[in-house]
């Protein structure tokens, strides 16, 4: 809590630990209000001889110290809130601390806490200091062993590394030894100790090791677990393959917890999951959740090379591994699942939240040089942006030059607490290529807005493309300078067939100009194919274009592309009360053609049907008018449900698969397209869509068709929204994971009396505000997707989201802080709106004991 002014942490004051610290020994005596901490530190010096030693500690009730086994007294050191400082140290010595620690009263979720009766870890990125005295920095690397000591209701005591003893103890008490043969920063430290149920599996790895697999869940869940641990050697295996990484340890263990501040951790052959993005059958879990815990099992697996043998020195290099982690699992989920549909997905999640980011008051380049909380810079941009950047480093070096680059790296760096400097140092040495202008952009933020002209000369068969780029300012950042950025073009002919094959362009400086010979005929440009880079394009296309785009583009993201951009100019020329009805005709009519394509997969066209969202047109439209946004888009959706409702009904039908459930990308495919055609038949709404989707809801045997069917009825809203609400909630009101989905579906219901219900949900006695997941299904959703209610005329929407996130503060600080952000761009509403969300962010940031947290972006968001 607020005590003085919270200082900035700044890049350029970087210095190294002047001590190392060998080997690390901690004995945990567990008990759930009084826990013990003793911990046994090999240190040596290697910084100057005066330097003292000074460790962090938060929240730590100190009980002794000594150096080399001599109890240190009072004043030979000094302790405060955040800090323990010893002057006057030998060279080299073991420094021993105990102390005590409440992890039953630990509602932050960071260091030691309690969730659903077991003790579990969350460290970083600086949670350690709340379990013991430590230099609480990436670079300081040590090696781990372990004793944790509990009693005899758990079945399982649980560290990083492999499992050296275990045994009895008195008092119906037992322990269990750890050693990590791996040196590590302290944020990788683990613990977990509950009682559980296994699954187990083995992997046998490329050079023939075999490597026991274990996922550990609540007694009784195990075979919901069963996908993860699928996923999990899917990842094993395409690592060895994509990457040449192979696993290191003869374990790897998987723990699921209910209350957790993110989706999961890396922690050293022990990760820790949000059971959100773990347990999966088909009755509970939809095929997003599917997808997501695919790809999270992948990314926090990936981080053993990525983050864990190679970490980073500081936290400003988080997106070396961050960003590098994302882009494999990205990689591994496009291999799995297809590429169209899975660059279409990452795009759309860019676009939502890191183009959003980056044009308003929180815009930081992907490798930040200073923060006041590190917390806060676990953002879109440092984990999607930093992933498109090494994106485009392989578009730009091609995939062989980026593997050996790759294969540098991890030789050189193994080991080692690193930056994203040498990272890139290895690419343009095993490329031959000077990466300095590339380097930009890392430092700076902004996305850039890229023009293309495109003039043809018939007589000459020739066409001139003007490419052009610049970057608005950013908040400390008023200048921009160009940046390489690789524009994969094509060119079709009027008529859809292929004049030209895709090439890379590299728009290196503000304006270039290029002249391709030997073009047949007028030109339709289908540029930023698979969209090459981190940018806003506009180009010169007239609708006619872009429909030929949208038949024929065999690049497929360009051809979704196309109909996104058809789809919003219409509703922001209708938000802006000039509705171009010829023109929505014409764009339904081509819908209904692409979803006809007998050559397209069900996956891609459920995209195709889907219109922009909301918060993607706010972003598109300066100032936004949430509500009128969404009546613009309604009318849309329902010009096409009307037009084309014979076709929706047809494809609605037989998407329909009574095979037994199967988790494979095509049969998902199928179940979206199901679940797209649900969503726009909706808009309207008379007796045969109605029950037609009250059938869906009913008898949708899994939660894919079940949360498929439901959405639509909450939009219709009135009792057929009251009864699929009740009855869904009696089905699953024991199964919390499936509740969070009651609440999300509450938090996106656009009816007018949706924020009155939010507000009163939060009263339910399913409401449990300490469980983030349940907390951001009903008040995250709501505020992020959900504009058109979120950005009601009386502010009553705003003033919510402060209520939640100063009672949050009082006890979560981390997961309050990412509540802030859907107030933050109050610049880009209409200035009757902007005005209410100001205030409310005032209110917040006046609070007087606020947290470091919330404070930090409070103030930036009004700056
Ligand atoms: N490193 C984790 C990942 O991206 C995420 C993470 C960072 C995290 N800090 C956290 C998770 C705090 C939970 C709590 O894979
Ligand atoms: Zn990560």
């Amino acid at each position: 809590m607020r005590t003085d002014t919270p200082q900035a942490v700044r890049l350029a004051d970087y210095r190294p630990f002047p001590f190392t610290i060998e080997t690390t020994r901690l004995v945990f005596d567990l008990h759930p209000s009084q826990t013990r901490v003793k911990a046994e530190l090999a240190v040596r010096r290697t910084g100057a001889k005066d330097e003292p030693l000074v460790l962090n500690g938060e929240r730590l009730k100190l009980v002794s110290v000594a150096v080399d086994g001599e109890g240190l007294s009072a004043n030979q050191y000094v302790v405060d809130a955040e800090r323990l400082t010893i002057p006057d140290l030998p060279d080299q010595f073991v420094l021993t601390t105990e102390v005590e620690i409440d992890p039953s009263a630990n509602k932050a979720l960071m260091g030691l806490y309690m969730s659903g009766g077991r003790f579990c870890t969350q460290c970083e990125a600086e949670g350690f200091r709340t379990i013991t005295y430590f230099p609480d920095r990436p670079d300081v690397l040590s090696r781990y062993s372990v004793r944790i000591e509990a009693g005899r209701e758990f079945t399982h005591l649980l560290s990083n590394g492999n499992l050296v003893g275990s045994g009895a103890l008195e008092d119906n008490r037992f322990f269990a030894e750890w050693e990590d043969p791996f040196p590590k920063p302290c944020y990788l430290f683990a613990l977990v100790a509950g009682h559980l149920d296994v699954l187990a599996d083995k992997f046998l790895t490329m050079s023939g090791r075999e490597v026991a697999l274990r996922v550990f869940v609540d007694p009784g869940q195990a075979s919901r677990a069963a996908y993860a641990l699928d996923s999990l050697k899917r990842a094993m295996k395409w690592d060895e393959e994509a990457f040449g990484r192979e696993y290191d340890l003869d374990l790897f263990m998987i723990v699921a917890v209910r209350d957790f501040n993110f989706g999961a951790m890396e922690n050293k052959g022990l990760n820790i999951f949000n059971s959100s993005l773990l347990l999966a059958d088909p009755e509970t879990a939809t095929d997003l959740d599917y997808e997501r815990i695919e790809a999270v099992v992948a990314h926090e697996y990936f981080h053993n090379w990525t983050g864990n043998r190679i970490t980073c020195r500081d936290w400003f290099q988080l997106c070396l591994k961050e960003g590098f982690t994302v882009f494999r699992d990205q990689s591994f989920s496009a291999d799995q699942r297809g590429a169209t549909v899975q660059r279409i997905k990452d795009v759309r999640a860019l676009r939502a939240r890191q183009f959003a980011e980056d044009a308003g008051p929180l815009a930081h380049p992907v490798r930040p040089s200073s923060y006041m909380k590190i917390d806060n810079f676990y953002t879109a941009t440092i984990y999607e942006k930093g992933s498109e950047i090494i994106r485009m480093l392989k578009t730009i070096l091609g995939a062989e030059a980026f593997r050996k680059g790759s294969d540098l790296y991890f030789e050189r760096h193994d080991g080692q607490a690193t930056t994203v400097e040498a990272f890139i140092e290895c690419f343009a040495e095993a490329s031959g290529r000077d990466l300095s202008d590339f380097f930009g952009w890392y430092e700076q933020a902004g996305t850039p807005a890229v023009t293309i002209e495109t003039a043809y000369d018939a007589d000459a068969q020739a066409v001139t493309l003007t490419l052009t780029q610049s970057t608005a300012p950013t908040p400390g950042q008023p200048d921009k300078k160009p940046l390489p950025i690789p524009i994969a073009i094509g060119l079709l002919s009027e008529t859809g067939a292929v004049l030209r094959d895709t090439e890379v362009v590299l728009l290196d400086r503000n304006t270039l100009t290029v002249r391709w010979d030997n073009v047949a005929s007028e030109p339709v440009l289908s540029a930023l194919r698979g969209f090459s880079a981190p940018v806003n394009l506009s180009t010169d296309a007239r609708p006619a274009e872009r429909y030929v785009l949208f038949g024929s583009d065999p690049d497929l993201f360009n051809r979704w592309e196309a109909g996104q951009t058809l789809a919003r100019d219409l509703i922001l020329a209708r938000a802006a009360g000039a509705p171009d009805e010829v023109g929505e005709e014409r764009y339904a009519d081509a819908l209904g053609r692409a979803l006809v394509d007998d050559a397209a997969e069900p996956a891609f066209k459920a995209l195709l049907l889907a219109l922009p969202s909301e918060p993607d047109l706010a972003l598109m439209s300066e100032p936004a008018d949430p509500p009128a946004l969404h009546e613009a888009r309604n009318a849309l959706r329902t010009r096409v449900a009307v037009h084309l409702g014979d076709l929706l009904r047809r494809l609605h039908g037989e998407m329909q698969s009574d095979a037994e459930f199967s988790a494979s990308a095509e049969a998902a495919g199928r179940r979206a397209l199901r679940n797209a055609c649900a969503e726009v038949l909706c808009s309207d709404p008379h007796a045969d869509n109605l029950e037609r989707l009250t059938a869906h809801f009913n008898t949708g045997r899994n939660m894919t068709d079940a949360m498929g069917g439901l959405f639509p009825l909450v939009t219709i809203g009135g009792p057929a929204r009251d009864l699929a609400l009740s009855k869904f909630h009696r089905a699953w009101r024991n199964e919390p994971l499936v509740l969070d989905k009651w609440f999300a579906v509450q938090g996106r219901d656009p009816n007018e009396d949706a924020l009155d219900r939010v507000i009163a949900l939060t009263k339910h006695e399913d409401f449990e505000p300490t469980n983030p997941n349940r907390l951001r299904a009903l008040v995250s959703t709501f505020a992020n997707f959900n504009p058109a209610r979120f950005h009601d005329p009386s502010g009553a929407g705003y003033r919510f989201l402060a209520d939640q996130i100063l009672a949050v503060d009082g006890f979560n600080p981390m997961t309050a802080a990412r509540l802030v952000e859907p107030l933050g761009n109050w610049r880009r509403y209409k200035p009757e709106l902007g005005k209410l969300m100001r205030e409310q962010l005032e209110r917040v940031a006046a609070h007087p004991d606020l947290s470091k947290n919330v404070l930090e972006l409070a103030t930036k968001a009004l700056g």
